[in-house]
């Protein structure tokens, strides 16, 4: 992977978050088994987080498995369980020399042990990478993320720590699992479903949404390259009027 620092453009999204959907039809479409095509979404990552310094595009976030997705036949939770194991293991020396920061949110408490702590030690070895910020959502619900905040910020006020008072929107967003992130400018989904799906729900509240057809595995960076282009053509008014 070769990744070049960012030409400085300043009117780019400087973090886009996506909701990689469409790698089971792909798969049925060439009547392969669903991991197929999770497999193939699992390469796609790595073309998506090449093309970002180019773009000017600092922070990468990417919806990997949800807290809904514990639904879905226990041979493919497994099956994407160990692609997580796997893309870990082979992709980690490449985006430290690459300088790609990882991260990972969602509650890892039902995650496998192993996997945690391979994801706790890709985090470590990353930790001072630079040039793309990336975030891999496992097991994550943006219901759950509020939730688990709430939890938090509910304990700092028992043990005196925070005033009630004191508690406003800047004051959430710390207890967030996102809490070092910027929000995201621009959301894309792909595969044709116009729904956010308990992604990112606070931090989206002023975030651009793309939602495009085609399915994850066929999303390539020329494709990304557009949609992130068509960005700067957005006027963001954050609720208020320009006259
Ligand atoms: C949604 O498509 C996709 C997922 C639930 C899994 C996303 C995982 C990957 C792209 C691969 C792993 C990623 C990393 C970062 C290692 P779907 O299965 O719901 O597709 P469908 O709607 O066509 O059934």
């Amino acid at each position: 992977m070769a990744l070049r620092s960012t030409d400085g453009k300043d009117d780019g999204p400087r973090h886009v978050a996506i909701i990689m959907d469409g790698n089971g039809r792909w798969a049925t479409q060439r009547g392969r088994p669903r991991l197929f095509g999770h497999q193939a979404g699992a390469r796609r990552v790595r073309e998506i987080v090449e093309a970002c310094p180019d773009l000017g595009v600092d922070y990468l976030t990417v919806f990997a498995f949800s807290t809904e997705n514990w639904k879905r036949t226990q041979s493919e939770v497994a099956g994407l369980m160990s692609l997580f194991r796997r893309y870990i293991t082979r992709e980690g020396k490449s985006l430290k020399a690459n300088d790609v920061c990882v991260r990972f949110i969602g509650d890892r408490v039902r995650l496998d042990k192993k996997l945690v702590s391979m994801m706790d030690e890709l985090e470590a070895l990353t930790a001072n990478c630079q040039t793309v910020n990336l975030t891999i959502a496992i097991n994550y619900g943006g219901r759950d993320e509020v939730a688990r905040a709430t939890k938090r910020l509910a304990r700092d006020v028992a043990d005196g720590k925070l005033d009630p008072d004191a508690v406003d929107e800047e004051t959430l967003p710390k207890y967030l699992d996102t809490c070092v992130l910027p929000d995201p400018d621009l959301v894309i989904r792909t595969s044709g479903e116009a729904r956010i799906s308990n992604f990112l729900l606070w931090q989206s509240a002023y975030s651009e949404y793309e939602f495009i057809d085609t399915l994850w595995p066929d999303f390539t960076a020329e494709e990304f390259r557009s949609v992130v282009g068509g960005f700067g053509t957005r006027e963001r008014r954050f609720g208020a009027v320009v006259a």
